[in-house]
């Protein structure tokens, strides 16, 4: 159902690769809700990805951007600008990747140069992103950007590796910039802390299913999914939030408050049912 939240807005959405990317749900959202899209990705998952039928469906142009080069970065804001014919309203920056982890390279045994690219690509983005479009004056007042994070920021989830890192720094970015955009612009920053997601970067978390049904378990209102946190963002993208800044929110079903409960006692309490009956034959 669409309310028309985002009617006569404009957005760069960052990071739709496939279907199951939340990119991709958030920017089929915001154009049900009324906005404008320019839809960008790095130039191999434009490549490889499927970002294309997305555009036309959305009628969106495609812009390509590797968010390591400020160069690429720079183009994109004025292209869009252009695109727009003039300033826009919205960004979502939902961009991840570590090498450490791809390789799987273990936290405790860390290649630096791969960990300074996982910064680099998941966390200075954001940074680069907010200084070219201060630089270019390229969002409107009283617009809005959100970046995807993840709860390992503060507490440890075993094999999140070095993203842990750059989602402590991503959500930090926010409040420092969410803090001089507010002042100057009255534009807001805030991050999204989701569930575990079943997309291309979330699986590739070893144990990713466990973690996926621990969190569940763990959930009273359960993980939230691609399309709740679609949801979700169009509604921080919209005016109904204006005094919403600088702030790291949850959209996890209630995890992030949880210390155990019923369903996931229950399942950790078959372990010992087993352990004993294992010790009994
Ligand atoms: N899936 C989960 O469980 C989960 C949970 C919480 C937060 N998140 C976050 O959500 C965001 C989106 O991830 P997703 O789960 O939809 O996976 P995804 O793989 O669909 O999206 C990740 C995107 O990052 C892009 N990217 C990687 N390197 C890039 C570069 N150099 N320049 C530009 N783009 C680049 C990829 O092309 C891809 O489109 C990420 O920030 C991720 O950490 C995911």
């Amino acid at each position: 159902m669409s309310y028309n939240l985002l009617k006569g807005k404009k957005g760069i959405i960052f990071g739709a690769l496939n279907e199951s990317s939340i990119a991709w749900k958030v920017a089929e959202r915001a154009y049900d809700e009324g906005a404008e899209i320019v839809l960008t990705n790095a130039p191999f998952a434009i490549r490889m990805g499927e970002i294309d039928k997305l555009a036309k469906k959305l009628n969106a142009a495609v812009i390509s951007c590797d968010v390591t080069s400020l160069d690429d970065i720079e183009k994109l804001i004025k292209n869009s600008m252009e695109q727009f014919g003039g300033k826009f309203d919205f960004i979502l920056h939902s961009i991840g990747m570590s090498p450490n982890v791809r390789k799987d390279i273990p936290y405790d045994n860390i290649n630096y140069a791969n960990f300074l690219k996982t910064l680099d690509i998941s966390a200075l983005s954001l940074h680069k992103i907010l200084q070219t479009c201060r630089n270019y004056d390229a969002i409107n007042e009283w617009g809005s950007v959100v970046a995807l994070s993840y709860i390992a920021a503060q507490r440890t989830l075993d094999l999140y590796n070095d993203m842990a890192d750059a989602k402590a720094i991503l959500e930090s970015i926010a409040r420092s910039f969410g803090y001089i955009y507010g002042r100057e612009k009255f534009i807001r920053i805030n991050t999204i802390s989701q569930s575990p997601t079943r997309t291309t970067a979330g699986s590739r978390i070893d144990a990713f299913d466990s973690l996926f049904d621990f969190t569940d378990r763990m959930s009273p209102l359960g993980n939230a999914t691609a399309d709740e946190c679609a949801d979700y963002c169009v509604t921080l993208f919209s005016d109904l939030t204006k005094k919403v800044t600088m702030q790291n929110l949850f959209h996890d079903g209630g995890f992030s408050s949880m210390g155990m409960s019923q369903k996931a006692k229950r399942q950790y309490e078959k372990s010992f049912e087993d352990t004993q009956e294992k010790e009994k034959t």
